[in-house]
């Protein structure tokens, strides 16, 4: 039985909880919070995707800690998982991967590109496996569609669009730039990250966009510029109306279909082909599941975890950080 830590338990490190609730062969034995209602299981932070941060969980058998590094040095912990404001994901990483433990890291892997590339050579060098918790790669439809452009299925992509928007989440953490980054860190980076997974690292990128409850961008969107597919677009931000609610979609133009993906329309996947429109049934679940089943099953079989590489991880910050060039400059930037 695999022994896992949770340090934050706040929206995610919820998230976390509800997921490892549902596999075999692992249990939560603590979790650290400076919280105490939160580390005592008494407040719950809703999540935005339906499934998401469920509560109800029984805290009653859990080690309780304030400090994140006190869990971490918790000799029966044998996952860390991380779930802190994004500043402390590198130091809290290190420290985790310094003392033996196994590290899933949410996103984005960092603040800064720097920190990022440093905790990517950390774990490169490290003997425990670290992975960053980019849970789009997990996500049943997403996943579908990174096989479906690799297997060629409906020929070469001509365009893609790739679209997050919702309301601004609130609380102290998001309402700092300089903590998470804004929403083209925070949130847009779910996209950029994806955009690199399927397509490999753009030449260029150029961005638009506007700060609007940061002093970052908080929504924008982007070209990300290929010399092989005439078109991809991703637009990310957290600037609508209160009451907008959260729209994650995509459409995906390819020589002999389309592929249209929309949360928010009862979370349906579409083809259309030679005049049909075709729903398509994929696995059932939340990518935050996927996510941590994959990992847990890649350290009980002793496989580094390929989905994420550390190094994969890291360049989406820093693709991230050329858009916000791009947006200060007005002109595209090289990645
Ligand atoms: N994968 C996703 O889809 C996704 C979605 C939302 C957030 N996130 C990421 O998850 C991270 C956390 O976001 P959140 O919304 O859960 O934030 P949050 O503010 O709800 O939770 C963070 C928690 O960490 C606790 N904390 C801070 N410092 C601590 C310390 N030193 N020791 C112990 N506890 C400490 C806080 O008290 C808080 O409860 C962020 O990096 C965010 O970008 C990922």
């Amino acid at each position: 039985m695999l022994k896992v830590g949770i340090i934050g338990i706040g929206m995610m490190g919820s998230t976390h909880l509800d997921a490892y609730g549902k596999i075999r062969g692992v249990k939560v034995v603590a979790v650290a919070d400076l919280i105490r209602d939160r580390r005592e299981g008494r407040s719950v932070v809703a999540g935005n995707v339906k499934g998401q941060s469920q509560g109800g969980i029984d805290f009653s058998s859990f080690k309780k800690y304030d400090e994140g590094m006190k869990l971490i040095g918790d000799r029966e912990v044998d996952i860390v998982d991380i779930c802190l404001p994004t500043p402390l994901h590198g130091r809290y990483a290190t420290a985790a991967l310094k003392a033996g433990k196994h590290v899933l890291t949410e996103k984005p892997f960092a603040l800064t590109g720097r920190e990022a590339d440093q905790l990517a050579k950390t774990a490169a060098s490290a003997k425990p496996m670290l992975m960053c918790a980019m849970c789009m790669r997990f996500w049943p439809a997403w996943g579908w569609l990174k096989e479906v452009i690799e297997a060629g299925t409906y020929g070469k992509v001509l365009a893609a669009h790739f679209r997050r928007v919702t309301q601004h989440p609130g609380g102290p953490f998001y309402s700092n730039g300089n903590a998470c980054g804004g929403a083209i860190l925070d949130l847009h980076i779910h996209d950029t990250d994806f955009v690199q997974y399927c397509f490999g690292k753009p030449d260029s990128v150029f961005s638009r966009g506007y700060a609007r409850h940061t002093n970052r961008i908080d929504h924008v969107t982007t070209h990300y510029l290929y010399r092989k597919i005439p078109l991809v677009v991703a637009e990310g931000g957290w600037a609508m109306a209160q009451g907008f609610g959260f729209q994650m979609q995509y459409t995906v133009n390819f020589e002999k279909a389309t592929a249209i993906f929309d949360l928010g329309a009862a979370n349906q996947l579409t083809v259309v082909q030679n005049g049909k429109v075709k729903p398509v049934a994929v696995k059932a679940g939340i990518g935050y599941e996927h996510e941590i089943r994959y990992f847990v099953d890649c350290i009980r079989k002793g496989r580094r975890p390929r989905a994420v590489e550390p190094a994969s991880a890291a360049l989406s910050v820093k693709i991230v950080e050329a858009e916000v060039k791009s947006l200060r400059t007005g002109q595209p930037v090289k990645v």
